[in-house]
């Protein structure tokens, strides 16, 4: 089956404005330095490394939130680089995103429904009000929560929100940036296990984005590993945790606490 994202030699520059000087342009660092992958359909794919590595600015790239310096974004085969937002419409349906902060990214002043429903309407689903309770019902939140505030709702429950939002436009591929590092362990149990679940009965693909490996081994059957701007390894799961061929791998692994035995993880 065709991939759903084909990445070839992307670099993306960004002005550094810590180093901007007082007159004339901020100078341009290169965040991301030719990273060349592919995802495949249905897959769960992991994207680890530490903070600065550039996985957020990854995401936004594959999301087109951001243009890339060189290289390709080939979306199920047409080249998204560089077309223009009138072209890229479509896609805004079909790539949805999962931000870490609900309480940002949820609009404080409207009620879960309405938040839930408002892309739909945008892009003009029909009967977008039964299609967001249904989406409740798909996270595990009760119908009734459609008329509560984000700010009535517990940090989990807010993320359930989000990811319903995101799935109730039935998108093909959903990337998820940080989505459970401010939660405490079994709600982030908690909203994995939906998010895997509806991912995999959905029959969507998804792109998470975590520093943290053991949330991934949990969740993902490949991951992609980012250092500094490049992939230093890229494998299923199962290799990369058993057998790292990235100096940089052995050490994040090497930072993993011991694996709880009585955590009922998913
Ligand atoms: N809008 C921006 N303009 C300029 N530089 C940026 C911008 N956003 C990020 N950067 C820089 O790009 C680099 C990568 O940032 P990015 O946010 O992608 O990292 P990350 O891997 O997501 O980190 P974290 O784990 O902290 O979220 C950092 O050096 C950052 O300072
Ligand atoms: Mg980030």
């Amino acid at each position: 089956m065709a991939d759903i994202y084909d990445v070839q030699g992307l670099r993306l520059s960004l002005a550094d404005m810590a180093r901007k000087p007082l007159f004339g342009a901020a100078p341009r660092h290169e965040i991301l330095k030719g990273l060349t992958f592919r995802i495949a359909r249905g897959e769960i794919v992991g994207i680890v490394g530490g903070s600065g590595s550039g996985k957020s600015t990854l995401g936004r790239a594959l999301l087109r939130l951001l243009e890339p310096s060189e290289g390709r974004v080939l979306f199920e085969g047409t080249d998204i680089t560089h077309l223009p937002e009138s072209a890229l419409r479509p896609y805004r349906r079909r790539i949805q995103m999962i931000f870490q902060d609900p309480m940002s990214s949820l609009n404080p002043r409207h009620r879960v429904g309405q938040i839930i429903a408002a892309p739909l309407m945008l892009h003009g689903v029909e009967g977008p009000r039964e299609a967001a309770l249904r989406a409740l019902d798909e996270v595990g939140l009760p119908r009734g929560f459609a008329a509560r505030y984000p700010h009535e709702l517990s940090g989990g429950q807010r993320q359930r929100v989000g990811i319903a939002r995101a799935i109730a436009l039935r998108p093909d591929f959903i990337l998820a940036d940080e989505i459970v590092s401010g939660l405490d362990v079994s709600s982030q149990a908690q909203v994995l296990a939906i998010l895997k679940d509806r991912v995999r009965d959905l029959g969507l693909t998804l792109a998470f984005i975590s520093h943290d490996l053991s949330v991934i081994r949990r969740l993902c059957d490949r991951v992609i590993v980012l250092y500094q701007g490049q992939i230093v390894e890229d494998g299923p799961c199962d290799r990369v945790f058993a057998d790292p061929q990235a100096d940089y791998t052995r050490e994040l692994l090497a930072a993993i606490p011991d694996p709880d035995p009585d955590s009922d993880w998913f």
